[in-house]
C-alpha cells in the first residue's frame, strides 16, 4: 500500500482523536492502584469513550475482545484485561486507541503500582526517553532507520533490549498503515520521512532478552525469559520542523 500523506485538516482531526486518547489514558493511569482489577480499566474506557462519542479502535480488531490492552510485568503488549488485581510493585503497560471522525490515534504508557524496584523504574524511564529520542529523530528528510537507530542505540547503551517482532506503524483511517516503524535500525536506511506522514512510534523494551512468546489466548505477548517489559507510544505527524505529537492531552 502507498504511504498516505495527510492534509492539514486531516491532521487537525487526528489531533482531536489524539487528545481523547491521551486524556482517557491519563484517567486510566490515575485509576491504577493495588486491588483495582484490569477489567475495571476496560469498563472505564467503554464509559468514557461513549460519553465522548469516540469509537474504541481495538475492540473487535482481528477479534480482539477489549477496548484497551493491559500488559503487566513480563507481558510486553496486547494483554487482555482480566480479573487479576494490580499489586504493589507491578509495572503496568496501558495501550489505548480511539477512532474519531474516521481517524485513529494510538498511544501507550507504562506506570508502576505503588513502590517499584529501582531497576523497574529505570526500565520505565529508559523506555519513555527512547520514545522521545525516536520522536526527535522523526523529521522530514530523515529516514525510518534513523528513528529505530535513535531508539535502539539508547536502549542498548542502558543495558536493555528492544523487541524486534512488534513495531510501530503508519496511522490514519486505519490503525495500522504503511510504513512499519521498527524500534531498531541503521542511520540513513529505509523510507524517507515526508511532511504529512502520520506514524505511531512505540518502543517495547525488555530488561532481559528481546525474544518474545505468545500466550495460548492468541494475544498476550511476553518476554521469553520472564523479565520485565515496558512500552510507550505516541502518534505523531511529520512536519517541516519538529514532529507534532498528536497524543497529548
Ligand atoms: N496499539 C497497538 C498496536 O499498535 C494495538 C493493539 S492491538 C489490538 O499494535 F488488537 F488490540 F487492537
Ligand atoms: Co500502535
Amino acid at each position: 500500500m502507498a504511504i498516505e500523506i495527510k492534509s492539514k485538516e486531516e491532521i487537525a482531526i487526528m489531533r482531536e482523536a489524539g487528545r481523547h486518547v491521551a486524556q482517557v489514558l491519563q484517567l486510566l493511569v490515575e485509576h491504577v492502584r493495588p486491588g483495582v482489577r484490569e477489567k475495571e480499566l476496560d469498563q472505564l474506557v467503554r464509559r468514557e469513550f461513549s460519553r465522548r462519542g469516540v469509537v474504541p479502535t481495538f475492540l473487535g480488531y482481528h477479534g480482539y475482545p477489549a477496548t484497551v490492552c493491559i500488559s503487566v510485568n513480563d507481558k510486553i503488549v496486547h494483554g487482555i484485561p482480566g480479573d487479576r488485581p494490580f499489586q504493589e510493585g507491578d509495572i503496568v503497560s496501558i495501550d489505548l486507541g480511539c477512532t474519531y471522525k474516521g481517524f485513529v490515534a494510538d498511544a501507550a504508557v507504562t506506570i508502576g503500582v505503588g513502590r517499584i524496584s529501582l531497576e523497574a523504574q529505570r526500565l520505565i524511564d529508559v523506555t519513555r526517553e527512547a520514545l522521545w529520542r525516536g520522536i526527535k529523530a522523526a523529521r522530514a528528510g530523515a529516514r525510518v532507520g534513523d528513528i529505530g537507530y535513535a531508539i535502539q542505540s539508547y536502549v542498548e547503551s542502558q543495558g536493555f533490549s528492544v523487541v524486534r517482532e512488534y513495531v510501530g506503524h503508519g496511522v490514519g483511517r486505519q490503525m495500522h498503515e504503511d510504513p512499519q516503524i521498527p524500534n531498531y535500525g541503521e542511520p540513513g536506511k529505509g523510507l524517507e520521512l515526508r511532511p504529512g506522514m502520520v506514524i505511531a512510534i512505540e518502543p517495547m523494551v525488555n530488561m532481559g532478552t528481546w525474544r518474545t512468546r505468545r500466550d495460548p489466548d492468541g494475544w498476550t505477548v511476553r518476554t521469553v525469559d520472564g523479565s520485565l517489559s515496558a512500552h510507550f507510544e505516541h502518534t505523531i505527524a511529520i512536519t517541516d520542523g519538529e514532529a507534532l505529537v498528536l497524543t497529548l492531552p
